[in-house]
């Protein structure tokens, strides 16, 4: 795997594309790749496997399980096995929006560079494939976990108002996301012999993928900018800010559920303090999965800081300060 990214990394997405045939280049470069990592879900991911609910869904790392040491190992393993499934479902929604927006975006090269629409095109492919593979995860953890799950969020009502926001600001919420599954993968490598090794394989061939739709976005996002008037900027900025937002309405409200799902099922009683601790790690682990693992890394700074005004850096970064990130997270 590491060979793949080593090949992915010389296309360089953060230099600049100082000419046309340098853009082709990359997306020449990205449908390389897509084509040689190529995967299916059941041959390569699942392989005829089901998920043995004696593992850990999400590492660690993720689902910030040593913030609650009061429980057992068991409750910590299902504590881990609740936020897999809200992961597989989570992932479900925010890539309907980005394959939709990915193909309305490949409208700009349908009768120009068709390198660049072939490139967009297998990434929107690629986006819909991981959909079904998610949706496959969510029904193989209802096979095997208790009834009382309910993620809450409905795909089609967040991608249509998240597609109402400016494109600027949708590519920008999308290059966070796949910039954190690359964050996330980086975390399921860690060595862990509890963790599911289906569930590893998970992270492992998604972020193959996410690899080049990280680079194509970064592309389109630039292109999108370039377009843009300071007026216009300047209100997709303010567009982010309220997708970002809206993202965090959605974890306040996801990680209420999954905590009261885990007190029902937990087979014992916890105390109110107890309580109030499970809920506060619930929702920091998920604003830290799918917030600021992506909006930390230094790609994402640097792409986004070339792109806006200190001023308009300030408002996204008091903006993020207002979404209260765990202390254990910060310069994590
Ligand atoms: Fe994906
Ligand atoms: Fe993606």
């Amino acid at each position: 795997m590491e060979a793949v990214a080593e090949r992915v990394t010389p296309v360089n997405p953060v230099a600049p594309a100082s000419s046309a045939s340098t853009s082709r280049d990359r997306y020449a470069k990205v449908i390389e790749v897509s084509k040689r990592i190529r995967w299916e879900i059941e041959r390569d991911v699942i392989r005829g496997r089901d998920f043995d609910f004696g593992k850990k869904f999400l590492p660690d790392g993720l689902s910030k399980v040593r913030e609650v040491p009061f429980l057992t190992p068991a409750e910590g393993r299902f504590f881990s096995q609740i936020q897999g499934r809200t992961y597989a479902n989570v992932f479900g929604l925010v890539e309907r929006f980005i394959g939709a927006k990915v193909l309305e975006i490949s409208r700009e090269h349908w009768l120009g560079d068709q390198i660049a629409l072939e490139a967009l095109v297998r990434f929107t492919d690629e986006e819909l494939k991981h959909q079904e593979m998610f949706r496959r995860l969510e029904r193989m953890a209802a096979a095997g976990m208790p009834a009382g799950y309910d993620f809450k969020p409905q795909p089609n009502d967040v991608a249509g108002a998240v597609l109402s926001k400016s494109t600027w600001a949708v590519l920008a919420l999308t290059l966070d996301i796949e910039l954190f599954t690359q964050a996330h993968y980086r975390a399921s490598i860690e060595p862990d012999g509890d963790l599911s090794p289906l569930w590893k394989d998970v992270f492992l061939f998604h972020w193959k993928e996410e690899s080049q739709h990280a680079i194509l976005d970064e592309i389109e996002f630039k292109r999108e900018d370039a377009r843009l008037t300071p007026e216009q900027r300047d209100q997709a900025v303010t567009d982010l800010i309220e997708l970002v937002a809206a993202v965090d309405g959605i974890l306040q409200v996801q990680a209420s559920a999954d905590a009261a799902y885990f007190l029902q099922q937990a087979g014992r009683s916890f105390s109110p303090e107890q309580q109030q601790a499970i809920h506060a790690t619930l929702l920091g682990a998920y604003r830290w999965q799918y917030i600021f693992s992506g909006v930390q890394d230094p790609r994402f700074l640097e792409v986004l800081g070339s792109l806006i005004t200190a001023e308009q850096a300030a408002r996204i970064q008091s903006a993020l300060a207002s979404i209260e990130a765990p202390a254990a997270d910060k310069g994590a």
